[in-house]
């Protein structure tokens, strides 16, 4: 028989009450029968495809401490979580962010060593989180994600929650943008938002989790982000099932640069940056500034609707702007905020104060609207071309 190691590594633990019931489990369950801490001697309880009562649970609970899943059922786990009615979206957003968080811990954790393969193993499990994220999220707009992410617990580490929130509000922005879009664009629209950062892996943790002022040379270390993670893509010869690998790099090359070509690394403007990485700034911002987990006072969503309508134009996309108010706050602009925030604000970068500032003369961004032309962006709703020249959708 094949002798298998099984470390705590090769399991996760799950809740009770968040195990199928009345049909057949598509996993095994087991519990940790060591009685000596540190040691482990994982012995399988239940088998996969028998079915389990409420009693079962109930004396599961009354026996065992804790009961685990294989790692490598972790998937057939999620699926079945997350089809069933019985659990409420956030028992299961809970679950799949759980997960996400495993597969960005392999690739930000910095104790351990970065290799292709960690990142090839871990984007497959990103992937897989944000399929997941597609199907609990169905048609929710914007506020309800953002409600359904204040439901969440959240972790110690800013990139974690900011990058798994990004990418739910990715998710629903572009489904309101183009509402018939295939699952495959929204898994990209979705994983893009969650590895936008990505880049961030290179940078000292000491300057990434530093909310106070940073020096200018550190804030030009932090600009370095995009393109450090436009490398990491670009050191393995990727390949996962259904994912463009070139537009997820456009995502992580280009989310800070800004509408009206001030952004950084390579100032281009408007239309040039891909729609992806146009709708991943804008979630971005709005995460950034709202998020109970910045480091900084929150703003309401009404007074940061208002600060990021003074960027419009010159940080963030007019018209993706306009569809994200309409989808977050059907009652329109409603927020009494005079100031707003500098072209270079960094919404990746965690902040104990946000810089709120005076508004500026805007004319680059008059410029811009005079520039951009009216019909253009309305093909975004049935366009087949949304990923660039060269690309196909789906
Ligand atoms: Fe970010
Ligand atoms: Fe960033």
């Amino acid at each position: 028989m094949e002798k298998e190691r099984l470390s705590k590594d090769s399991f996760f633990s799950v809740g009770f009450d968040l195990i199928l019931l009345g049909e057949n489990l598509p996993y095994d369950l087991y519990i940790n029968s060591s009685t000596r801490e540190n040691r482990e001697r994982f012995v399988r309880i239940f088998p996969m495809n028998g079915r389990l009562s409420t009693e079962d649970i109930a004396t599961f609970k009354e026996k065992y401490h804790q009961l685990y899943v294989l790692e490598k059922q972790r998937q057939s786990y999620l699926s079945s979580l997350v089809k069933n009615q019985n659990f409420t979206d956030v028992q299961k957003t809970e679950v799949i962010k759980d997960s996400a968080i495993i597969y960005l811990n392999k690739i930000f954790d910095p104790g351990k060593e970065f290799t292709t393969s960690i990142l090839e193993e871990s984007i497959e499990g990103c992937k897989e989180s944000v399929e997941h994220m597609i199907d609990v999220l169905g048609d929710y707009e914007i506020n309800q994600v953002q409600d359904l992410i204040g439901d969440l617990s959240f972790h110690d580490f800013y990139t974690y929650d900011h990058s798994i929130n990004v990418s739910m509000y990715c998710i629903s922005l572009f489904k309101a943008m183009k509402p018939g879009a295939k699952k495959e664009e929204l898994v990209l629209a979705g994983l893009g938002g969650l590895l936008h950062d990505l880049g961030k892996i290179k940078i000292p943790t000491t300057i990434i989790n530093n909310p106070g002022k940073l020096s200018d040379e550190d804030f030009e270390t932090i600009k370095q982000h995009p393109e450090f993670g436009g490398e990491l893509l670009d050191e393995g010869d990727h390949c996962c099932d259904g994912v463009d690998f070139e537009v997820i790099r456009r995502v992580i090359m280009e989310h800070h640069e800004n509408y009206n070509g001030t952004g950084y690394p390579n100032k281009i403007e408007a239309k040039d940056i891909h729609v992806l990485a146009r709708v991943c700034s804008i979630c971005d911002f709005f995460d950034a500034i709202t998020t109970k987990r910045s480091y900084h006072e929150v703003l309401s969503t009404e007074d940061a609707l208002a600060v990021m309508s003074k960027s419009v134009g010159r940080k963030i996309d007019p018209k993706i702007f306009e569809i994200f108010c309409e989808n977050v706050n059907k009652l329109g602009l409603q927020g009494k905020i005079k100031e707003e925030l500098p072209d270079d604000y960094d919404p990746c970068q965690p902040m104990n104060v946000l810089p709120l500032q005076a508004p500026q003369i805007k004319k680059q961004a008059e410029d811009i609207f005079a520039k951009e032309g009216k019909d253009e962006f309305g093909k975004i709703k049935g366009d087949n071309n949304l990923f660039g020249k060269d690309k196909k959708a789906g």
